[in-house]
């Protein structure tokens, strides 16, 4: 993996990460309840491990292992992402803290590089694996499968591609509607509105986020079982999928 890999998008470009992690609960709906959802998954099944290895893929500033630290302080992590500023939040985050890995390389170099990454009981993605080119996710996926142990899980959290039209609109509605919602102000989501459809219609977005459909297909391909959609709401979902 290479530390000088440079992510060709916005979250290389200086402040984004910053804004983002800052804003990412008014921005992304439900987000608080899919990841206490995450949480309350690895309460419920791996509360009583004694040690839990757990890959967080596009981790950002770490916020999701953080939490699960504070769930089960025997977590062994590592935590992977493409933008440089993510991971000097993510290192000032965890400081010395000898059980945590972080490692700046993009997803796309993992699937190409040899792997010197280990056995995980769990891999996590929130938000990032949909920039990804369908082959490419495709890689990511039978990656993600070959580094977990038998029984471990893989949970991601990422937007979905609605069917056109109708339903389309009504999710971009449901987005600003929450805006709206928690921002507390009506017509807050003005300030939103670039972020909510040019994110949603640009063309790096429409031409690679996967209907949920064929995103579930592809673990069920790649080999997972009990695979199952925990949440969605509008064009934000979060599964789950298990190896055998
Ligand atoms: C929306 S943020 C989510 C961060 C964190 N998982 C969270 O939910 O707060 C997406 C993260 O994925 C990372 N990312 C996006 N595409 C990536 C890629 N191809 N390889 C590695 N990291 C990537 C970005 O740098 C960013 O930190």
């Amino acid at each position: 993996m290479n530390d000088k890999t440079v992510i060709k998008s916005d979250w290389d470009k200086e402040g984004f990460s910053q804004r983002f992690s800052k804003a990412a609960s008014i921005q992304i709906p439900m987000r608080e309840k899919m990841f206490k959802t995450l949480f309350l998954f690895f309460n419920f099944h791996f509360k009583h491990e004694p040690s839990v290895r757990i890959l967080d893929l596009g981790c950002g500033d770490g916020v999701l292992i953080s939490e699960l630290l504070n769930m089960n302080p025997n977590i062994k992590a590592t935590l992977v992402d493409g933008s440089a500023e993510m991971v000097d939040l993510a290192k000032k985050r965890f400081d010395e803290n000898k059980s945590i890995e972080i490692i700046h390389a993009r997803f796309e170099d993992l699937i190409t590089t040899e792997s010197s990454l280990l056995q995980y009981d769990l891999v996590i993605s929130s938000l990032a694996i949909h920039h990804l080119t369908k082959d490419d996710r495709r890689k990511l996926f039978v990656f993600i499968y070959s580094h977990l142990t038998k029984g471990g899980y893989f949970i991601n959290i990422d937007t979905v591609l609605p069917p056109e039209g109708e339903i389309e609109e009504f999710y971009l509605l449901l987005w600003e509607e929450w805006i709206d919602e928690v921002s507390g102000i009506t017509g807050e989501s003005d300030k939103y509105h670039d972020l909510i459809y040019g994110h949603h219609q640009s063309l790096n977005h429409l031409s690679r986020v996967a209907p949920l459909v064929e995103q579930l297909t592809l673990m069920e391909e790649t080999g997972f079982i009990d695979i199952d959609c925990i949440m969605k709401y509008g064009i934000f979902a979060m599964y789950i999928g298990r190896k055998p």
